[in-house]
């Protein structure tokens, strides 16, 4: 069975363009990521497939079919939304069984599948409760029960983790992908969290301002990104962005140098004779792909290979057991982030050279598209 389909899907709401032509496409079965920030149009796109809100313009298709004017209760799809949205004045067990009241399955039948999904969420000893007594992450596991009880093969979650704690929110994670795992539902999971998306979407749409920014697997997005919006938005904590100025193109290779730093230049394996010196452009470079030589002059662990090199002073250290997170100031007065695997000798004021390999280093245009 064919997944769920939108092509060049609009929706206006008065003057706002809330979804300016978005096509996307979740196989059957697949895990569909849609993140972005606040207001790009995530939920109204979700509130589309689910037949919520009716389209401006362009189709949406869930299992083949053209769904544009099928009501939300004949799409077969199932919802659920950050803030719950149970009934309070039911107890636990009732909210589980409303959804299968208009289905023709009989009392004991339904007691049956209440149970068994209580038992799959942890809900078997508060399914008496009401849910305003629960704490927010049993909430939510009701919420969820509640949307799929009655097996779906589309389910929808728009930020469902979003008021859960850290604890919550890793036992929610996991409960999701097992359900997904099980009923081989096709999900579309919003989320303003890019690693929930990473841990576990097998595709990535990246939203922008009502439109998609880029689609891709979770780390395509990562390693090669479009634009430097995917690139700042992906990874925590983000991309470093640095200006530098083009100052020649040759064969094999374009030098780039930082703008405030004549001696620095470098050059990248970039096969590109369209971009001519004097060109601004923006250097992208992940955290975790710097590193530090603490020793000012000796020849670091990258001494000898191409790459960038940078002299800066650390200003903050941040010691997180596996990671250390070095907040440093580049000479020119640049703020950069490194990552460092283990703890690190480093004090805040050390003197250091930072370095990265030339693999890993992204550069931008002046639009924010990535030159390749
Ligand atoms: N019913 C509505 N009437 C008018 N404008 C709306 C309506 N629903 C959404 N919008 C507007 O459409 C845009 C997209 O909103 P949407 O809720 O889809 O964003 P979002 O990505 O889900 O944001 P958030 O991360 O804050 O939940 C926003 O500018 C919003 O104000
Ligand atoms: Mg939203």
């Amino acid at each position: 069975m064919p997944g769920l389909r939108l092509d060049h899907v609009y929706k206006r709401f008065g003057r706002t363009d809330a979804v300016r032509d978005v096509s996307l496409a979740v196989d059957n079965g697949g895990f569909c990521a849609v993140i972005g920030p606040s207001g790009c149009g995530k939920s109204t796109v979700l509130r589309l497939i689910a037949g919520l809100e009716s389209v401006s313009a362009g189709t949406i298709r869930i299992g083949g079919r053209i769904v544009n004017d099928v009501g939300p209760a004949e799409r077969g799809v199932a919802m659920v939304f950050q803030d719950y949205a149970l009934y309070p004045h039911m107890t636990v067990a009732q909210n589980l069984a409303f959804a299968l009241q208009l289905t023709d399955e009989d009392g004991q039948q339904i007691q049956r599948r209440v149970r068994s999904t209580a038992r799959a969420h942890q809900l078997e000893d508060v399914l008496v409760r009401r849910p305003e007594t629960l704490a927010a992450g049993k909430r939510q596991g009701v919420a969820i029960g509640r949307s799929t009880i009655r097996r779906r093969d589309f389910l929808l979650f728009d930020e469902p983790l979003a008021n859960l704690d850290a604890d919550q929110r890793i036992a929610a994670r996991r409960e999701i992908t097992r359900l997904h795992r099980e009923y081989r539902s096709t999900v579309v999971y919003v989320t303003s969290d890019q690693s929930e998306a990473l841990a576990m979407a097998d595709r990535i749409v990246v939203m922008r301002d009502g439109q998609v920014e880029q689609t891709g697997l979770p780390l395509q997005l990562y390693d090669d990104p479009d634009t430097q919006f995917v690139a700042g938005f992906i990874g925590s904590p983000p991309m470093n962005f640095l200006p530098v100025v083009v100052r020649s193109a040759h064969p094999g290779g374009v030098t780039v140098g930082f703008a405030e730093r004549p001696g620095a230049d470098f050059t990248l394996p970039l096969d590109r004779w369209d971009v001519s010196a004097g060109t601004d452009m923006t250097l992208g470079i992940r955290p975790e792909h710097l590193a530090t030589v603490s020793d000012l002059g000796g020849g670091g662990a990258d001494g000898d290979r191409p790459g960038i090199r940078l002299q800066a002073q650390a200003e903050m250290i941040e010691p997180l057991g596996g990671w250390t997170t070095i907040h440093a100031k580049t000479t020119n007065g640049r703020a950069i982030v490194i990552r460092e695997r283990g703890t690190s000798p480093l004090r805040s004021g050390s003197r250091l050279t930072v370095t990265a390999p030339t693999p890993r280093i992204r550069l931008f245009d002046q639009t924010g598209l990535r030159v390749r």
